[in-house]
């Protein structure tokens, strides 16, 4: 991964330049560059980066984006290709008003694990009276995920490490250690049973554990384990093979989300910033899997 000079042109008809104030890192992307989606060197080079936060500095013709007209100086949310820059042109389509509210690391990192943790709900019914179990509740899409489940009056248990247990009871989570013996503790927890599981980690111990105690198939959602999906039969969600992308809820979780984020009624957990130069130290930071919150890359 390397830092690279390069203009920016003038925003084409429905897109934006933004000028970024901070990118989100992803585990996408170094899934990117891994090889796991093809290695046609015709592709390169690879521009990394999912979303940001910035101020627009240009506008091309039709700039409405779907909170309304943008204009030079707005402050926004933006779903790009390349956000690991200072300035990025972003479609109109997935960019959005940041509220004053919101700093700017947050609103980097917000959007797309906020999207997955809003369809990962969606596609297991999530509701009051269930109780659900989330596979890496402190993770960055499980941390929103469980706190959205408790917001939509669920009972939530989740797995994480004991370091994250507080973390996790300060949500309203019933934290348990993942590891050998799960099921055992998760139902001594829940001896009724778990009405869904939401899967943020994709081991063969969360799909297990989750097919061991959930009856209804329709009830489990993985973003990881594409594999087990297919021969399992529970639902899997995002870009893999055999997957729901969710497009339409993913876009559109934006509305739930930042009102919630800018009122304090959501936590982002921030783990770490970088600055942009440092990108790869971020990258092996966050292939670690255990974070414990959002990275964020500083230009
Ligand atoms: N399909 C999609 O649409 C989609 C979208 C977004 C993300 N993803 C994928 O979802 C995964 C999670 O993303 P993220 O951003 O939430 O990552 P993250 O912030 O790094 O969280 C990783 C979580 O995994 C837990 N974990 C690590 N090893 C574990 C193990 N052996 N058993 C149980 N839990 C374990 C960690 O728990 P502790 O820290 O408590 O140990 C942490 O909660 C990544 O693989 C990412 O690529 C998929």
């Amino acid at each position: 991964m390397s830092l690279i000079g390069v203009e920016v042109p003038d925003p084409g008809p429905g897109e934006v330049t933004v000028a970024v104030r901070a990118a989100g890192v992803n585990p996408f992307d170094y899934k990117f560059y891994s090889g796991a989606f093809g290695a046609d060197p015709n592709k390169l080079p690879l521009r990394i980066g999912l979303e940001v936060s910035g101020v627009v500095t240009a506008v091309g013709p039709d700039a409405d984006g779907p909170a309304g007209p943008i204009s030079v100086g707005d402050e926004v949310i933006a779903q790009v290709s390349g956000g690991y820059a200072t300035a990025v042109n972003a479609r109109v389509g997935g960019v959005v008003p940041k509220p004053a509210e919101v700093d700017w690391k947050q609103a980097a990192g917000l959007i797309s694990v906020g999207g997955t943790a809003v369809h990962l709900l969606t596609a297991t019914g999530v509701g009051p009276g269930d109780t659900v179990l989330v596979h890496g509740a402190a993770g960055s899409v499980g941390a929103l995920a469980a706190q959205l489940a408790v917001a939509r009056g669920a009972r939530v248990i989740g797995t994480a490490s004991p370091s994250r247990h507080e973390r996790l009871r300060a949500y309203g989570v019933e934290p348990v250690e993942y590891g050998p013996g799960l099921a055992d503790r998760v139902s001594a927890l829940a001896p009724n049973g778990i009405d869904a599981a939401i899967d943020t980690v994709g081991t063969d111990e969360a799909v297990d554990v989750s097919l061991e105690l959930v009856p209804d198939r329709s009830r489990i959602a993985s973003i990881v384990a594409f594999g087990r999906a297919a021969t399992d039969g529970f639902k899997v969600l995002g870009m893999g093979p055999g997957a729901d992308p969710g497009t339409e809820i993913r876009g559109n979780a934006w509305r739930e989300l930042l009102p919630l984020l800018a009122a304090g009624k959501l936590d982002l957990a921030i783990a770490k910033t970088f600055p942009l130069a440092e990108a790869a130290a971020a990258h092996e930071f966050v292939m670690d899997g255990h974070a414990g919150g959002k990275v964020i890359l500083l230009p």
